[in-house]
């Protein structure tokens, strides 16, 4: 329950097409046109926006997505605000690439979602904003009214807004606005390893303005060449799987009410709201100042991995822990049952 993925595999249909993919061709580089124009069809299903297929950019996963974005729209130096806690990788991305990660530190009162306000008082401008909702490691969601709202200081201040939408599709309440229904020139960063449960298959795409599609297909030759064809035909047949997704969406219902009624029994109450994703996010400094530690003594004694805050926040992280329970009901069961008796008898 450590690692952020599904441990249901890629669907059935998804695996049929894969098979007959291997046989039927040469898998050499290439890039979908049936499956940018799928993805453009998904933005009018999903959100009512249209989208040209053009401007669907396949890439490596979101991780491969998040590095075109920044290597296109960004130069070294310049400054990317983000919230705190967050996704490690856009620190770190932007780090290596000589970019100024501006960490914004987000508490339970903007449920850890940065606010419009926190983006206008940063001075200088940053250059770009990183979204994410829901988000990692909170799960927490940006309402249409929020999103809007940090378009508009975005809009009026030149940053480039770049929507982190990998949760989209995992919500256990209102479902998710997408960035493209209120602006259409955002950058839409999303992928298949989530909702589709296809992460090892590392395939994502990016929504890009007209404008900049041009370039994002000549920096994404240059890195990537192309995606994984295998992962492509396999990821057109998944977008047709949505009786087979929903049924893991019912068990990651379930197993968010497990593990939060359990720690709510056990006294931590401290959580962030989990609108979406598959993660519980709570603070245990009332157990442990040091997370890592408390974290790896609970998996040496049972076997059950849950992860430090810290890789989210560096700062307060030695108070959280994140929990994914994208797993089956009955190993969520089977961890919360160990954990209770070690936290009890500890
Ligand atoms: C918020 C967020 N963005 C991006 C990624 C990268 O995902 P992938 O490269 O598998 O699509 C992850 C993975 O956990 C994530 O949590």
């Amino acid at each position: 329950m450590e690692v952020g993925q599904p441990s249901a595999g890629a669907p059935e249909a998804a695996l049929r097409a894969a098979e007959r993919a291997m046989r039927s061709d040469k898998l050499g580089y290439w890039e979908s046109g049936a499956l940018k124009e799928r993805i453009a069809r998904h933005y009018l299903d999903w959100y009512g926006v249209e989208v040209e297929p053009k401007r669907v950019i396949l890439t490596p996963g979101a991780s491969g997505a998040l590095l075109l974005a920044f290597a296109v729209l960004l130069d070294a130096g310049d400054l990317v605000a983000m919230g705190r806690p967050g996704y490690p990788a856009y620190r770190n991305v932007l780090n290596a690439l000589g970019m100024q990660p501006v960490e914004l530190p987000c508490g339970a009162e903007s449920r850890f979602q940065p606010t419009a306000a926190m983006v206008e008082a940063l001075d200088p401008a940053p250059a770009a904003l990183i979204v994410a909702s829901p988000a990692n490691p909170t799960g927490t969601m940006l309402d249409r009214g929020e999103l809007a709202a940090l378009i508009d200081v975005c809009r009026r201040r030149s940053i480039t807004l770049i929507s982190d939408e990998i949760y989209h599709g995992i919500t256990y309440g209102p479902t998710a606005v997408s960035a493209l229904e209120i602006d259409p020139s955002a950058i839409i960063i999303n992928s298949f390893s989530k909702y589709w449960c296809m992460t090892g298959w590392r395939l994502g795409w990016m929504i890009a303005p007209e404008s900049l599609v041009e370039r994002m297909n000549s920096y994404s030759g240059n890195i990537f060449l192309t995606p994984s064809a295998l992962s492509q035909h396999a990821a057109l047949a998944a977008m047709d799987a949505d009786e087979e997704l929903s049924r893991h969406l019912e068990t990651y219902a379930a197993n968010r009410r497990l593990v939060m009624d359990e720690f709510r029994r056990l006294g931590i109450t401290d959580m962030a709201p989990a609108d979406g994703a598959f993660y519980v996010y709570a603070d245990v400094g009332h157990l442990t100042d040091d997370s890592l530690g408390f974290c790896k003594q609970l998996l040496a004694d049972t076997g059950v991995a849950f992860n430090t805050g810290l890789d989210f926040d560096p700062v307060g992280g030695h108070r959280t822990i994140r929990i994914s329970f994208a797993v089956s009901r009955a190993e969520t069961a089977e961890a919360m049952k160990r954990f209770s008796a070690w936290l009890e008898a500890r």
